[in-house]
């Protein structure tokens, strides 16, 4: 979800609006505004995208210069009007927008509704609004670390009252919010894009800090009270990084933004001598030569990472790792040694289940090392060191740039532990660092296969199912092409290891049904070729993707993809881009929208 508060001169619905749109992608079933007027609080709800709110509003704004707004993706309650954010108390003088879980709200409800109060929603959310009412004692501030104490679970709050109409006051807790510094007037927001258009000086809350918020001034505490003085953070990213610039999509800018994104993340680490250097990691020898296990957990997109990342570890480290997805790990119980290393890899950094399996290895004694692409994210603030990708804000709910540069961010990291434990391997890390290099400049010729995928993901578009075929590093490829397909084109996808077909899958390959083979691995070519033949021998459409320069292969698939020659260790950082490039085709071509898929978000919150 999103959340936005102003206080200031300008009209808040306005600024309330335009925080919202560059939120939006956090959460869009239902918006909500609301505005003092100079008497009362009043707001706006509705169900569906951000315009739907705006429309409702056209003509009958909200006046006013003090207002919360939020954009929702439902946890508790389905998406309708009454659900929608902001929710106030029974007489309207509070009003709160929340992001996050209330666990024990059930609770408070019931005891609020036992002296009186009459609720309006099936949210957790609404528990806050009367129980700020219930404990309001003529100091907005003060009541709010009175009912935060009251509170289980994960979230951010901003709170609004009519009775005290110059402040603000937000909470943080596991969930992200930062303060936007103005002059005359103030913002907060879950999330920097929201304010940039505004200002670039920001207070980033930390873990249990309440900010009271008016417009002349910025007061920040802990829950219990103390005050905290806190540092202006510049942001330095344009405000053009987060808007689409030029390009239909924000997918497809992103997908074309992957050489610099790689160039970026590979900034400074990599030395001249050939090393693979991480000053944030800075790690005693001993301790990178104790490490006897290593568990590496993520989910979605940055799972697939990490399954790359695991054979590139095993490989240059010969160090065993397993890698599971983090809403399975944290609750099977996993084994750890006095030294397991736990990798945690997620874009936003606030990915509950990834946060979650982060908890729990630090609760059982492991050290952890984040993967990431959000400086300041919670990730990143409770690991015990940090990797940050520099793929700059990815919009798009596919993630694109974020994968490739998690798996350059995990290549550089499995040399950087290889070299300090005195290599396995050497010719590979070497093979891999000289691959490096060369990385952004393959990325960059990759594209221009979007011709090629465009025309393939034309005809394509219209089927109900497809399948993608790959070993070893192909296969792992191949599960994150087939996942951006379904994410994006509502297309069937199924990835499978080519060698396991024939146990199963191969009854589904009818006439016409397409395959898109993966065949990068120069070790596991010729058994790839088979499998190919397998399918073909069913009637598949075959669209193999292999090296330029492969003579073979045209006779074997219907149609080929030839991509620039790199080291199979890296190739799916390589292959990763003509698949996205047919799924945003395919999307396209099918009329979806792209950006903001049905039933996704870009950052999921919850568990
Ligand atoms: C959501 C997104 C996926 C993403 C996953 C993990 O489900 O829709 O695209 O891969 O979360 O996100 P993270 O931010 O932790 O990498």
């Amino acid at each position: 979800c999103g959340i936005v508060g102003y206080i200031g001169e300008r009209q808040a619905q306005q600024v309330l609006l335009h925080g919202l749109e560059k939120l939006e992608y956090r959460g869009y079933d239902s918006a909500g505004i609301a505005v003092f007027d100079g008497q009362t609080i009043r707001v706006k709800k509705k169900l569906g995208r951000l315009a739907n709110l705006e429309n409702t509003l056209n003509g009958h704004g909200l006046p006013g210069v003090l207002g919360i707004g939020h954009t929702r993706w439902a946890t508790h309650g389905r998406p309708s009007d009454a659900n929608a954010h902001p929710h106030g108390d029974c007489t309207g003088r509070f009003v709160v927008v929340h992001n996050g879980i209330i666990e024990n709200y059930l609770r408070l409800r019931q005891e609020l509704q036992q002296a009186g109060h009459k609720f309006r929603s099936e949210t957790d959310t609404e528990v806050v609004a009367h129980l700020v009412e219930s404990l309001y004692d003529g100091d907005l501030l003060r009541t709010v670390f009175k009912a935060a104490a009251k509170l289980r679970g994960a979230y951010a709050l901003v709170v609004m009252s009519a009775e005290e109409p110059g402040r603000l006051v937000a909470v943080r807790k596991h969930s992200p919010l930062v303060v936007g510094l103005g002059d005359g007037e103030n913002f907060v927001a879950s999330d920097i894009p929201a304010l940039l258009h505004y200002t670039r000086d920001v207070y980033v809350l930390e873990e249990g800090e309440v900010a009271d918020i008016t417009a002349k001034a910025v007061r920040c505490y802990r829950l219990d009270g103390t005050p905290v003085s806190k540092e202006v953070l510049k942001v330095t990213w344009d405000v053009d990084a987060a808007e689409k610039g030029g390009y239909e999509h924000f997918m497809l800018k992103e997908i074309y933004e992957q050489p610099k994104a790689v160039a970026d993340t590979l900034t400074g680490r990599l030395s001249d001598d050939n090393r693979a250097v991480l000053p944030e990691l800075d790690w005693a020898l001993g301790m990178a030569r104790g490490i006897d296990r290593i568990h590496v957990v993520a989910c979605g997109t940055a799972y697939h990472a990490g399954m790359v990342g695991r054979q590139i570890l095993e490989r240059l480290t010969r160090i065993p790792v397993e890698v599971e997805v983090a809403s399975e790990y944290r609750y099977r119980d996993p084994i750890y040694t006095d030294h397991t290393l736990v990798l945690v890899i997620s874009q936003s950094g606030e990915t509950a289940d990834t946060l979650a399996a982060l908890r729990e290895a630090k609760a059982r004694g492991a050290r952890v090392v984040a993967v990431t692409n959000v400086v300041g994210s919670s990730v990143a603030r409770e690991a015990d060191d940090v990797i940050i990708t520099w793929a700059g804000p990815e919009i798009a709910v596919a993630s694109t740039k974020a994968y490739t540069t998690q798996l350059v961010a995990l290549y550089l990291f499995a040399c950087y532990l290889a070299q300090l434990r005195g290599a396995a391997d050497p010719a590979t890390i070497e093979e891999v660092l000289a691959g490096l290099r060369d990385l952004p400049d393959a990325v960059s010729k990759v594209l221009d296969t979007a011709p090629a995928m465009k025309a393939f993901a034309q005809q394509f578009a219209r089927k109900e199912s497809a399948f993608f075929i790959g070993r070893g590093l192909d296969y792992v490829a191949a599960l994150e092409g087939a996942l951006k397909l379904k994410e994006i084109s509502y297309i069937h996808a199924e990835a499978y290891a080519a060698g396991e077909l024939k146990h199963g899958t191969l009854a589904l390959i009818a006439e016409g049904v397409p395959v898109i083979a993966l065949a990068t691995q120069d070790h596991l070519y010729e058994k790839t070729v088979s499998n190919i033949k397998e399918v073909k021998a069913r009637d598949a459409h075959v669209l193999a993707l292999t090296w330029t320069g492969d003579e073979e292969m045209a006779s074997v698939a219907d149609e080929v993809l030839y991509l620039p020659r790199v080291s199979p260790w890296l190739a799916p950082a390589v292959v990763a881009v003509p698949l996205q490039l047919l799924a945003y085709y395919a999307a396209v071509e099918r009329g979806n929208d792209v950006d903001k898929p049905r039933n996704l978000a870009k950052s999921v919150t919850v568990e």
